[in-house]
């Protein structure tokens, strides 16, 4: 019997993770650990919900003896924008939570750790066309630094102590249910919301920022069938390459101009200009294909068009 719990459940991939496995698993088999903001009553009421502060092992500790956890998806970080605005807390939370939730998988010898990881693990030295799983992994970004380090210890953890680890290089994600926070490729996300509400919007990137991207749909199957994967075909642990299309902010602007003819962007390029063009235009995710029967579903003009009639009926 599985008994999941999941950290971070309650941010962008969370939110929509979590209803996924309780429909798979059961509600009360899973468990969505928040810790800065405390959920709503209603959130509460879908299914067993405690505060876990990560950074303290012994707070994991806790809830893993409690409901006699043997799977933990542990999707709690700092992203790459607002790792910038802040390195030493990055640093400090990224690296410290995940080294606590392998630890405590060691001990507790818990089944299945999920972790994901990031096209942020890539820098300016990376073949940015059609990037492999190997190349060059020297990110300038805390957050990418953080990500390698976290790839890097979940090989450590499986050779040395069996600890089963696993993720996938998640590009950035669109989503229509929670808002990603402090991301590069939150702009993919953001210009959705005014696009339907008729308004203009300011992208921060540049017209001709191309960068892999991937709708949420296809990130949860990604997640979940990696999760059930029988281990004997994986090669790879926590750094599996993971792709389903790419697009720049002048095309998907024009994808969206297909269904909104009204809408219209300009352009004002921040300090997340710089980490986008570190990052790859286009990823190869052969490994994940071969060892775990990896397919994306969805087109950038097939999420174009859900994310507009979902959020239009949302708002
Ligand atoms: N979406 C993430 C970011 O922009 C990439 O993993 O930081």
């Amino acid at each position: 019997m599985k008994k999941i719990l999941v950290i971070g459940a309650f941010g962008q991939v969370g939110s929509e993770l979590v209803p996924a496995l309780r429909k798979k698993y059961g509600k009360d088999n899973v468990v969505a650990a928040w810790h800065s903001k405390e959920p709503d009553e209603a959130a509460k009421s879908a299914g067993p919900t405690e505060k876990v502060d990560a950074t303290k092992k012994e707070s994991i500790e806790a809830v893993l003896a409690q409901y006699n956890i043997d799977t933990i998806y542990h999707l709690a970080s700092i992203l790459s924008a607002a790792g910038e605005k802040n390195p030493q807390l990055a640093y400090f939370v990224n690296n410290a939570c995940l080294y606590n939730v392998l630890e405590v998988a060691h001990e507790r010898r818990i089944e299945r750790v999920m972790v994901p990881s990031s096209i942020a693990v890539f820098g300016p030295d990376t073949p940015r066309d059609n990037t492999p799983n190997e190349t060059i992994l020297k990110p300038s970004t805390m957050y990418g630094i953080s990500k390698v380090h976290g790839e890097l210890l979940a090989n450590y953890y499986f050779n040395k102590f069996g600890v089963d680890v696993r993720g996938v290089r998640f590009p950035g994600i669109i989503s229509n249910v929670a808002l990603p926070g402090g991301g590069t490729t939150d702009y993919a996300v953001d210009i959705f919301y005014h696009a339907v509400k008729h308004k203009p919007y300011t992208c921060f990137l540049s017209p001709e920022s191309t960068l892999p991207m991937m709708y949420m749909p296809d990130a949860l199957k990604a997640i979940i069938q990696l999760a059930e994967a029988d281990v004997s075909n994986l090669k790879h642990h926590a750094d599996y390459n993971l792709a389903a299309f790419s697009f720049s902010p002048a095309e998907l602007a024009a994808t969206i101009q297909e269904e909104l003819p009204d809408f219209t962007i300009d352009y004002k390029p921040d300090f997340r200009q710089a980490i986008a063009d570190s990052w790859p235009r286009s990823i190869d995710d052969a490994c994940a294909r071969r060892e775990w029967g990896w397919k994306p579903d969805y087109t950038l003009k097939a999420m174009v068009k859900d994310m507009i009639d979902v959020l239009s009926k949302k708002l």
